[in-house]
């Protein structure tokens, strides 16, 4: 084992090592839930505001801003989930005396972070699907989803990005599954953004109470910009 496998490996092993993963991976995805619902909500500035923004980021260092931003995503998540699991089981074999007592002191929403973590999980991997990889629907036919205004005035194809956030959300089912799980979003960033602060050393006695309310403005804010969207679509917009 070299120097660095060991470093690594000491870190893992120790609580604090894995809580600091925990808090660094879930404050990357807290800014990147903060800068996706802004990009997102363009889609109220109309169909050229919305296209330029997709295309943009699909554009970004040649193409390749793109893929950074995914595998840097894919590796926050996926150590956010192991670390998390990691730190469970630890948690419980250490603290099996107390559970009793740490169960009836902690709020709702930290009690079901796992369950909101879950939820979560497998809506971003119906998400991905459903405008990413764009399976079973027809989003990537240029005959359906080609930016008509974009190709007049330059020639070039472009993906019409809006029309299809437009019919992905005219489905009230589809809808009803997007806010279910923005709700459970909304309940996980309740309490994790309070936690990355308490990981990180920033919260005190003192600053407990400004903290608890940035966690729970933030969440709100993050599901009133999301869910209005579909919401939004649902009762007519762009249709
Ligand atoms: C109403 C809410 C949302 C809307 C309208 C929306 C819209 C979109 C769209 C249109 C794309 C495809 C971008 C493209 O490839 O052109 C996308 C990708 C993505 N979204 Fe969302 N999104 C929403 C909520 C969320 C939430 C809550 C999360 C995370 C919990 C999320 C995570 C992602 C991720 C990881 C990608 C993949 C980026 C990529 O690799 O292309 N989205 N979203």
């Amino acid at each position: 084992m070299n120097a660095i496998t060991r470093c690594l490996d000491t870190y893992w092993s120790s609580s604090i090592g894995k809580k600091l993963i925990v808090a660094i991976t879930g404050l990357v995805l807290v800014l990147f839930l903060g800068g996706h619902m802004t990009g997102n909500l363009l889609v109220f500035m109309g169909q050229e505001a919305f296209n330029d923004y997709a295309q943009l980021l699909h554009h970004l260092l040649h193409g390749a801003g793109i893929w950074i931003a995914r595998i840097g995503l894919l590796v926050a998540v996926a150590l956010h989930i192991a670390a998390t699991i990691a730190l469970t089981r630890q948690n419980k074999a250490a603290r099996k005396a107390y559970e009793y007592q740490a169960t009836i002191q902690a709020s709702k929403s930290s009690r079901i972070m796992i369950w909101t973590g879950l939820t979560i999980l497998a809506f971003v991997i119906y998400h991905l699907l459903h405008f990413t990889v764009r399976a079973g629907n027809e989003y990537n036919n240029p005959a359906l989803y080609t930016d008509l205004a974009y190709k007049a005035a330059t020639g070039d194809y472009r993906q019409n990005a809006w029309k299809m956030v437009i019919d992905g959300f005219s489905v009230w089912y589809v809808v009803l599954f997007y806010i279910v799980a923005m709700t459970m979003l909304c309940s996980h960033l309740s309490h994790g953004v309070g936690a990355i602060f308490q990981t990180l050393g920033l919260r005190s006695k003192k600053s407990a109470s400004a903290i608890d309310l940035i966690s729970k403005g933030y969440a709100a804010v993050i599901w009133i910009g999301f869910v209005s969207i579909p919401i939004a679509i649902l009762c007519g917009y762009g249709r």
